[in-house]
C-alpha cells in the first residue's frame, strides 16, 4: 500500500545555535555554558563552528532552493540575553531579525528553540544557572523578550530540547557536582525547575501571542524489553518511563506519573517543591510535541544496588541498556539504525498525549570528507531518512497528526560531543576539528533527494 503526506505537511531541517554560529564573543554576545566547557585538545569547539553567523544569507538561500517549508533552529540566550542584569542585547536581536525576516521572505517558517543545551554562563557564576529557582525568572524574562520583539514573525516556539540529556549529561547540568547521590539530586531538582520556567514560558505566550503555537522537544527513547521474561518487559517499560515519560508527563500533565514518582521517592531523589508550583504546573499545556529521534534501545532486567554515579540513561538498578541483536551497530550509532521505533514511539507518544506532533531530529551520523570530485555520495544517509520518512508517512496515513519532519541536521553541525568527527548534514561544511577553512558549503547527494522528497510531498523516497 502507497501511503500520502497531508497537504501543507512542514518539510523542514534542524540546527541549533551553539552548533553551528560561531562568533562566539562578538557583537555583544556573552559566553554561553558551552563556549567555556572542556573540549579535548584537538576537537572544534563553539569559536567558529560553522561560521552561520557570518555565512546566514547563504544558508538560507540554500534552504530556499532544498524547497524547505520550516527552518526548526535555535536563539542563543547568551548572544540575546549576555548576562546577570537580563538587558537584551541590541545586536544580538539584530542578527536574528535578519535572519528571520530572510526566511520568511524566501517562505520558510522559523520554529525556534529557546534553549537547546545553553544558557549564559554568567547565570551560573551568579547564582549556580539552573540550581537556583532564579534561573526560573531569568529564563521567562529571556522568553518574553523574544515572545515580544518576534509576535507574529515567529509563530511556533520550542521551550527546551531534549531537558532528559539537557539535565542529565554530565557537562549539560550546568554545574559540576562532584558527589554521586547529590548530582543525582541535582539532576531532578534541577529539571523540576526546568518545567516550571516551561510551563511560565507557555502562560506567558498566550498572554503575548495568543495564535503562536510552543511545545517542548523530548528525545524518544524507544526502548525493547530484551526478551518476553516480564522482568524484562517491565525494565523496558520503567527505562521509557524515567528516560522520556516523567519528562512529557511534566509538560504535558504537569506532574510526574505514580511510577516516576515512586522510583524517585524510593531514591529519595524527589526535587523540593514550592506551595506555588501546583498552579503553574497545573495551569498550562504545550499546543504540540517535538520528537528527536535516532535509534531504539533494549533493556535486560538486571537486579544490582543503585549506582547514583550514573544517571537512568546509562543504568539503573533494576534495568541495563544492552545491545539489540537485531540491530546492526553503525560506525557512531552503537544501538544501530530502526525506523520502526520512529513509528512506535510517535504512537505511544500520541496514545498518551494526544497532542499534534513534529519530527524536530533524525538523522545519521557520518564520518564523512570530500572525494576526489568535491563531493559526498551518502547513499547511506538517504536510506537512513527514506526509511525513516517512510514510517512518518504510514503514521500520517493511519490518522496520526504528525505534521512535519525535519532531519537532523540541515548542514553539519559542531557535534554535542564528537565536533566535527561525525557529521549529519544534508550540506557539507567544508572545515575540519583542527582547520577551520572557509567554511565552504557543499551541497551532499543527500540535499538534491530530499529536495525531490519536499518537491513530491514525500511520494518519491
Ligand atoms: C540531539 C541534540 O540530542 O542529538 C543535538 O538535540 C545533537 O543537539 C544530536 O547534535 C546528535 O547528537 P551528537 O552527540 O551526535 O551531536
Amino acid at each position: 500500500m502507497t501511503y500520502r503526506m497531508p497537504e501543507n505537511f512542514m518539510w523542514g531541517a534542524s540546527t541549533s545555535a551553539f552548533q553551528i554560529e560561531g562568533a562566539y564573543n562578538i557583537d555583544g554576545k556573552g559566553l554561553a555554558t558551552t563556549d567555556v566547557r572542556h573540549v579535548p585538545e584537538g576537537m572544534a569547539d563553539t569559536k567558529v563552528a560553522c561560521d552561520h553567523y557570518h555565512h546566514w544569507k547563504e544558508d538560507v538561500d540554500l534552504m530556499a532552493e532544498l524547497g524547505l517549508k520550516t527552518y526548526r533552529m535555535g536563539f542563543s540566550w547568551s548572544r540575546i540575553m549576555p548576562d546577570e542584569t537580563l538587558v537584551p542585547n541590541e545586536k544580538g536581536l539584530k542578527f536574528y531579525d535578519d535572519l528571520i525576516d530572510y526566511l520568511i521572505e524566501k517562505g520558510i517558517e522559523p520554529l525556534v528553540t529557546l534553549y537547546h543545551f545553553e544558557c549564559p554562563q554568567a547565570l551560573v557564576d551568579a547564582f549556580g544557572g539552573w540550581k537556583s529557582r532564579k534561573m526560573i525568572d531569568a529564563y521567562v524574562r529571556y522568553a518574553e523578550v523574544c515572545f515580544r520583539h518576534f509576535k507574529g514573525r515567529i509563530t511556533k516556539w520550542v521551550t527546551v530540547n531534549e531537558q532528559f540529556i539537557a539535565t542529565a549529561a554530565p557537562d549539560l547540568a550546568m554545574e559540576y557536582i562532584a558527589d554521586p547521590y547529590e548530582r543525582s539530586k541535582w539532576i531532578y531538582q534541577i529539571s523540576y525547575h526546568v518545567s516550571l520556567a516551561e510551563h511560565r514560558a507557555f502562560a506567558l505566550l498566550r498572554e503575548i501571542d495568543p495564535d503562536a503555537l510552543i511545545g517542548p522537544v523530548c528525545s524518544i527513547q524507544v526502548v525493547y524489553p530484551a526478551t518476553s521474561d516480564p522482568r524484562d518487559v517491565r525494565a523496558a517499560q520503567e527505562a521509557e518511563e524515567m528516560q522520556e515519560f516523567y519528562l512529557l508527563d511534566m509538560s504535558v500533565y504537569g506532574e510526574y506519573s505514580p511510577a516516576a514518582y515512586t522510583w524517585l521517592k524510593e531514591r529519595n531523589l524527589l526535587p523540593q517543591t514550592e506551595e506555588e508550583d501546583v498552579q503553574i504546573l497545573h495551569s498550562s499545556k504545550p499546543d504540540f510535541i517535538g520528537v528527536n529521534y535516532y535509534f531504539s534501545g533494549c533493556a535486560k532486567y538486571e537486579e544490582k544496588p543503585f549506582d547514583f554515579s550514573t544517571s537512568f540513561f546509562w543504568a539503573s538498578d533494576d534495568c541495563r541498556i544492552i545491545r539489540n541483536e537485531y540491530m546492526k551497530p553503525t560506525e557512531w550509532m552503537d544501538h544501530g539504525i530502526d525506523p520502526e521505533g520512529l513509528y512506535n514511539g510517535l504512537r505511544k507518544i500520541y496514545e498518551r498525549y494526544r497532542l499534534p506532533m513534529i519530527v524536530t531530529e533524525n538523522g545519521m551520523a557520518v564520518s564523512e570528507s570530500l572525494d576526489e570530485e568535491g563531493r559526498i555520495h551518502d547513499s547511506y544517509r538517504i536510506d537512513y531518512l527514506s526509511r525513516h520518512i517512510a514510517e512518518v508517512r504510514r503514521l500520517c496515513e493511519e490518522g496520526y497528526p504528525v505534521f512535519g519532519y525535519c532531519p537532523w541536521s540541515f548542514m553539519d553541525v559542531l557535534s554535542s560531543h564528537q565536533g566535527f568527527a561525525k557529521r549529519y548534514g544534508l550540506v557539507f561544511i567544508d572545515r575540519t576539528d583542527t582547520e577551520i577553512r572557509e567554511c565552504r558549503r557543499v551541497k551532499k547527494d543527500s540535499f538534491d533527494w530530499y529536495r525531490e522528497v519536499i518537491r513530491t510531498n514525500g511520494e518519491k523516497l
